[in-house]
């Protein structure tokens, strides 16, 4: 997946990435804020729990919306571990999936949320 879309912490996420940054970056400033895209969140070669369950779920078909997605999924269930329907509804809302793929989407979100809780 190539990302551009970053999880800003704390001030949540920006759509921009300078091409440079277009990579597996996950980056701590020396002002406490992080920026991570959606290559650096796994674990050694292991895909996250979101990213996994956003493959186990099929919550994709040409990608171009996915890092958007996965990175707003880790940020509410950093959150909020076990989301509800509202919460999932407001985090995800600044992502459009032209393929019409919400249902699988959701369906990943939900997934995620228990792979985290059970681990
Ligand atoms: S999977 Fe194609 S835009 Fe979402």
């Amino acid at each position: 997946m190539i990302s551009c879309w970053v999880l800003k912490k704390p001030n949540w996420y920006s759509p921009i990435l300078p091409t440079t940054l277009r990579s597996r970056v996950t980056y701590q400033g020396s002002d406490g804020k992080s920026i991570a895209t959606v290559e650096g969140l796994d674990s050694g070669g292991t895909l996250s729990a979101v990213q996994q369950a956003f493959i186990d779920s099929g919550a994709f078909q040409c990608g171009f919306c996915t890092p958007g997605f996965v990175l707003m999924t880790k940020q509410l269930l950093d959150e909020h571990p076990d989301p509800t329907d509202d919460q999932i509804g407001h985090y995800l809302s600044g992502n459009l999936c032209r393929c019409g793929t919400y249902p699988e989407i959701i369906a990943a979100v939900k997934l995620a949320a228990r792979k985290r809780r059970n681990t």
